[in-house]
């Protein structure tokens, strides 16, 4: 199996070491546009293998996508990370551009590759990869509900004092501050609903830290997360090249599902080895549907962007 990570930031950066460490693959490519930047990340990482104990072959590459040849699943991370005090939204101009030139590149050499896309504004940058590639649906896959769930748990074990492992909890939704939906009603500890556990007002500012999450992170590092980002994107990859079939919220195309269409955004999905395979159903209550229908309209207008963009 052959990964490649497009983007050798530090989002890339710690996903291939993460997609290395867990022995995803035999091979994995990191590119970045940088001279000799994915060479020495590659460098750098394989020096790890023997400590480690992996045997993932790593190598980069400087802009040549051949050296891609036979992916079987591609991260996108490339384009730039936003700053404190900036959205995720703002980033449109820059990688909207790039996120079409390398989704476009890694087909050129990979026609059957799975491709998930991290860059921000990662919904809109999910429908774009989808809309200039063509690729059916079920290859392209937005990571951010994957992160935001991880998020989630880890702000939930806090409040009740547990471990993220014990918690099951979903965010759908679009991946921004005002967009994401942490589904508190649906959310359990071992099975019971985490409201037996704390109390609304609790499970409210747990809901409320979990949106504000990475711009709580870009505050602090100056620049956005890159060790959660890159573990959810690892996460997706191993779900699909061990096709474990996992639930993982995502950023998909939805044709009706959840009351939406032509649009990326997180759902529930069944994570396999041909991308993901279906949108699970968690029956929305009006209150949940209302919320879903506002930040459905908040993405629209991101993708509505796009046409405006000299891409
Ligand atoms: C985040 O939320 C990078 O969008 C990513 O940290």
């Amino acid at each position: 199996m052959k990964v490649t990570v497009v983007g050798a930031g530090a989002v890339g950066a710690t996903c291939a070491d993460n997609i290395a460490r867990k022995q995803l693959c035999d091979e994995l490519v990191i590119v970045d546009i940088k001279e000799g930047f994915a060479e020495g990340k590659a460098m750098d990482l394989m020096q790890t293998a023997q400590l480690e104990g992996f045997d993932t072959k790593i190598t980069g590459s400087t802009n040549d996508y051949s050296k891609t040849a036979g992916t079987d699943v591609c991260v996108i991370t490339s384009g730039i990370p936003r700053k404190p005090g900036m959205t995720r939204e703002e980033l449109i101009g820059i990688n909207a551009g790039i996120v079409k030139t390398v989704a476009k590149s890694i087909l050129e050499h990979s026609p059957n590759a799975i491709i998930i896309v991290i860059s921000n504004p990662m919904d809109t940058m999910t429908y774009l990869a989808l809309k200039a590639t063509g690729l059916p649906k079920h290859r392209i896959i937005g990571m951010g509900g994957a992160l935001d769930s991880a998020r989630y748990r880890y702000n939930l074990a806090k409040a009740l004092n547990c471990s993220p492992n014990d918690l099951n909890a979903t965010v759908i939704g679009g991946h921004g501050d005002t967009t994401m939906i942490p589904l508190t009603r649906l959310a359990t500890y071992m099975g019971m609903p985490v409201s037996n556990f704390a109390s609304e007002e609790t499970l409210a500012k747990v809901a409320a830290d979990t949106m504000i999450g990475g711009a709580t992170l870009t505050g602090l590092l100056g620049t956005s997360a890159w060790y959660a980002p890159g573990a959810a994107g690892a996460f997706l990859v191993e779900s699909i090249l061990r096709n474990e079939r996992r639930i993982i919220p995502c950023s998909v195309l939805l044709e009706g599902e959840y009351g939406q269409t032509d649009i990326c955004m997180g759902v529930p999905v069944i994570v396999g080895r041909n991308g993901w395979e279906s949108i699970v159903d968690y029956k929305l209550n009006e209150e949940e549907q209302a919320a879903f229908n506002k930040s459905a309209d908040a993405v629209r207008n991101m993708n509505d962007v796009l046409s405006t963009l000299d891409i």
